[in-house]
């Protein structure tokens, strides 16, 4: 195991965590230019385009701890098919399918060899030694590193405010890529909120409709109604914001994917976020102002559905999970 801060740079085991004070343990071993290695040898240049210009693309995928004591991916192929498509945003081109990173990545859990809930990063990255604004003509390499994870928000009632923080647009920085540069802009928006004494933010888009939170989507219920912002809102397609669309469905509810007002947000019956980090977790106030039902019907019956499908307890989603 290998010293990392969860939300700082990654340091050397035994070296002191940072202000966050958030320390966890990376895997020992790490995937990095084609091959599976010790995690410190996984390291580059300073002169790195992608650490100059953050032309990377990340992906957060989690792996659960199933009743007998192994670990299965959750959407480990929906995750390598996104990062793979979202490359071309970047020109990116690497040798390695979306088949072959979840292979992958079976065996670095496996040389890892924990049954702990795990979280794994995936990086598309420019690996290049140049200083040139442009995309073609520069390496792409990707590296996949992991670490154990629990909860990585409180689940059963966050206190969020609305960040002055727009989000980024599309026109500027494609939001649905998840391209590592642009979380600068989530980085903001966090920052602002943590400092105020609230646990997220949400951004609105540059015409002041809900686009999300920092790094998970966003629903709203009205009269057992769920609505969440489209996709052309500057939102990431998030592939727990599809799950829980289609949990929904299967569970009866009426959803919509429609453009929604900052007031809804206030008079909201429920609100809930949704990501493969945040899982899926409720609201409890929005800028100091209650949630009408906070972790109401709506949001425990997904959560009840979700956490019974991560951990392989549910019939019907077994799809959702690769056994490593
Ligand atoms: C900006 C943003 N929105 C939404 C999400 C949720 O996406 P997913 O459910 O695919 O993890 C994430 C996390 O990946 C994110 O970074």
């Amino acid at each position: 195991m290998v010293g990392v801060s969860v939300l700082g740079a990654v340091r050397p085991a035994g070296q002191a965590a940072g202000s966050d004070g958030a320390r966890l343990a990376v895997g020992e071993w790490a995937y990095f230019e084609g091959r599976i290695v010790p995690f410190r040898d996984a390291t580059v240049s300073i002169a790195t385009h992608a650490l100059n210009y953050g032309t990377s693309i990340f992906e957060g995928i989690r792996a659960y701890r199933q009743d007998d004591g192994g670990l299965a991916l959750l959407f480990a192929l929906e995750h390598y098919r996104r990062l793979l498509r979202n490359g071309r945003l970047l020109r990116a081109s690497v040798p390695e399918t979306a088949e072959r990173l979840v292979d992958i990545t079976v065996e670095l859990l496996r040389r890892n060899g924990t049954s702990e809930d795990q979280y794994v990063r995936p990086l598309l990255y420019k690996s290049a030694s140049s200083i040139r604004l442009q995309l073609s003509g520069l390496d792409d390499r990707i590296s996949i590193f992991s670490f154990p994870l629990g909860d990585y928000v409180p689940t059963d009632g966050l206190r969020v405010t609305i960040s002055a923080w727009q989000r980024v647009d599309d026109n500027a920085v494609p939001a649905r890529g998840k391209i590592s540069g642009s979380y600068v802009n989530a980085c903001l928006a966090v920052e602002d909120a943590k400092s105020a004494g609230y646990g997220e933010a949400i951004l609105l888009t540059s015409d002041g409709h809900v686009a999300e939170v920092s790094s998970a989507n966003l629903f709203v219920v009205h009269d057992g109604v769920l609505a969440t912002p489209p996709v052309s809102d500057d939102v990431l397609p998030g592939i727990t914001r599809n799950a829980v669309l289609g949990l929904a469905r299967d569970l009866g509810y009426p959803v919509s994917e429609r453009r929604i007002d900052r007031t809804e947000l206030y008079t909201a019956d429920e609100v809930l976020i949704t990501g493969t980090g945040v899982q899926i977790a409720a609201v409890a106030s929005i800028d100091d102002r209650p949630v009408g039902q906070p972790g109401g019907p709506v949001t425990s019956r997904l959560q009840e559905a979700y956490f019974a499908a991560v951990r392989g307890r549910h019939p019907g989603y077994q799809g959702w999970l690769t056994r490593v």
